[in-house]
């Protein structure tokens, strides 16, 4: 979208983020990363909370509702990390909750420790994950607008961008796809806010949930 035809539908000129989708049929491009990456499902609560400096609680918390701690190491040493949600997750900056069906999965938190950053870590955790957690058929993720590292390796991934959230002047969130059809709708249905177009200004009747 261009700034102009933002400012004619009324949306701010700029999206507080964006928010991509896997699904099962799509192309899993190739992706080139360290040979020694080994990519793993965490289950010692105390190391995830050490190595993601998050109250052990809290990661206990997580992992009983299901969601699962990935690492990546390169021989002993941690390199990345991130969390697969199922059932239900959190956008806390948006203060959005988002209700998960038995094939959906949502993907968050995800880091490179700094000094293995641009190695195609990111974009082969996220792709372990696609191909390794098969019950899942839907893959969502997001990233923040200025997180260029994060949109690129999510698009090196695989993962197509769905659309983009704005922040309308009277503080509701708006989903505005990046291209109409089944995927917005899927996106703006989870992320419980309505799906608006760029350019006409419109809302869907898609329920806020
Ligand atoms: C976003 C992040 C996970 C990407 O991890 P990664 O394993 O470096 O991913 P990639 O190897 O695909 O690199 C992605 C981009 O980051 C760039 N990059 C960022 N910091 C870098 C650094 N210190 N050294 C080298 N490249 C770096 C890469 O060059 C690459 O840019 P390009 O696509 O234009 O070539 C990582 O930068 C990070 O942990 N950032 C902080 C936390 C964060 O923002 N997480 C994402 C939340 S959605």
């Amino acid at each position: 979208m261009t700034m102009d035809s933002a400012n004619r539908s009324g949306l701010p000129e700029e999206p507080i983020g964006f928010f991509y989708a896997w699904w099962r049929a799509d192309d899993l491009p190739v992706v080139s990363s360290p040979e020694s990456l080994v990519i793993e499902v965490a289950n010692d609560e105390r190391s995830v909370a050490r190595l993601t400096e998050v109250d052990q609680e809290i990661v206990r918390l997580r992992m009983h509702a299901g969601q699962s701690p990935w690492i990546a190491k390169i021989a002993t040493e941690v390199v990345g990390y991130g969390w697969v949600a199922v059932h239900d997750a959190e956008i806390g900056e948006l203060g959005l909750r988002l209700r998960l069906t038995e094939a959906e999965r949502y993907l968050w938190d995800f880091v490179t420790l700094p000094r293995w950053r641009g190695q195609g870590i990111y974009p082969a955790m996220l792709q372990a994950i696609l191909t390794r957690d098969t019950d899942g058929e839907r893959f969502w993720i997001g990233h923040d607008l200025s997180n260029a590292a994060s949109a690129h390796g999510i698009a090196r991934a695989g993962f197509r961008k769905v659309g983009a959230v704005y922040r309308l002047t009277d503080a509701d969130l708006v989903f505005v796809p990046s291209e109409p059809g089944s995927r917005a709708e899927a996106a703006a249905r989870l992320l419980g806010i309505p799906l608006r177009s760029g350019s006409g200004g419109g809302t869907t009747g898609i329920p806020v949930s």
